[in-house]
């Protein structure tokens, strides 16, 4: 059987990546894919949570699964996936999609969450959950923590690849993929997060602007503010 491919959309952002930075010498992962999170995640986003961020600065299982329950459309997920083949009936078979396997195993590898705000800035509230009743929904409508259905500001609450994944360029191209998926839904008008010093690079390579010191106080830390305006968002600008 002719070794499978990688079979999702990333296959053009690798690309892109290789064009872009040189990266044709770092060996990336085969089989790499991106979809929706959902609640039944919820263990693995939290152990890889846990993985990626130190214990204070990591988002708790709580939060993580408001996010996941409120807006799953908001949370991006890549997984590394194993398949074992079908060898009989893929013989012949080109490619993944025309291959047959009898099982495939998902591992995460990286994560974005987000909720919805109301400005174009993350403050302390967006964070946090509301009182939220026995479906799910707040008690009390003009809350202003946690998720807000009507804003039209994406804000990022982590962008995590697994250290053992880190710095192959995956971080880029699930941010890419994230990014350009809400650009084109047209939902939004931009998107925004809080970062540290060392990753400003890191955003501004894929469209944020540093707007400088955050209010924020998330974990006690000092944070930035960076921001993603899709008014002048070109997301065929390095081509
Ligand atoms: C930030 C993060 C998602 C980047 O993912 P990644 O797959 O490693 O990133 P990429 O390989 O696509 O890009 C690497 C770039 O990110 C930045 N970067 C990644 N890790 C870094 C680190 N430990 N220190 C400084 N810069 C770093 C650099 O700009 C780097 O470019 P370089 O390798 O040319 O120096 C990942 O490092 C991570 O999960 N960190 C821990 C969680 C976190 O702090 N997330 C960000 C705040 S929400």
């Amino acid at each position: 059987m002719t070794q499978p491919m990688r079979p999702c959309a990333t296959d053009s952002l690798y690309k892109d990546l290789e064009a872009k930075y040189g990266l044709r010498e770092v060996q990336l992962p085969e089989n790499m894919h991106l979809r929706p999170l959902n609640v039944f995640d919820l263990d693995a986003v939290d152990e890889l949570e846990a993985a990626a961020f130190s214990p204070s600065e990591r988002a708790s299982r709580e939060r993580i699964e408001y996010r996941l329950r409120t807006c799953p459309e908001l949370c991006l997920g890549l997984f590394k996936r194993e398949y074992v083949w079908d060898e009989e009936a893929s013989e012949g078979a080109v490619g993944v999609a025309a291959a047959k396997a009898t099982e495939c195993k998902e591992t995460i590898v990286g994560h974005i969450l987000a909720t919805k705000m109301l400005t174009d800035t993350i403050v302390d509230e967006a964070m946090e959950i509301p009182d939220l009743d026995k479906r799910g929904i707040p008690v009390n409508k003009s809350d202003k923590r946690g998720h807000q259905e009507t804003g039209r500001f994406i804000g990022i609450h982590a962008v995590a690849i697994h250290p053992d994944f880190q710095r192959m360029g995956l971080g880029f191209v699930m941010l890419k993929d994230y990014v350009q998926s809400l650009f084109s839904l047209q939902t939004a008008d931009g998107i925004s997060i809080i970062v540290h010093d060392k990753y400003v690079s890191f955003y501004e390579r894929n469209g944020f602007e540093n707007r400088g010191k955050s209010e924020c106080q998330y974990a006690g830390s000092t944070w930035l503010d960076m921001y993603l305006p899709f008014d002048t968002y070109d997301d065929r600008s390095w081509e």
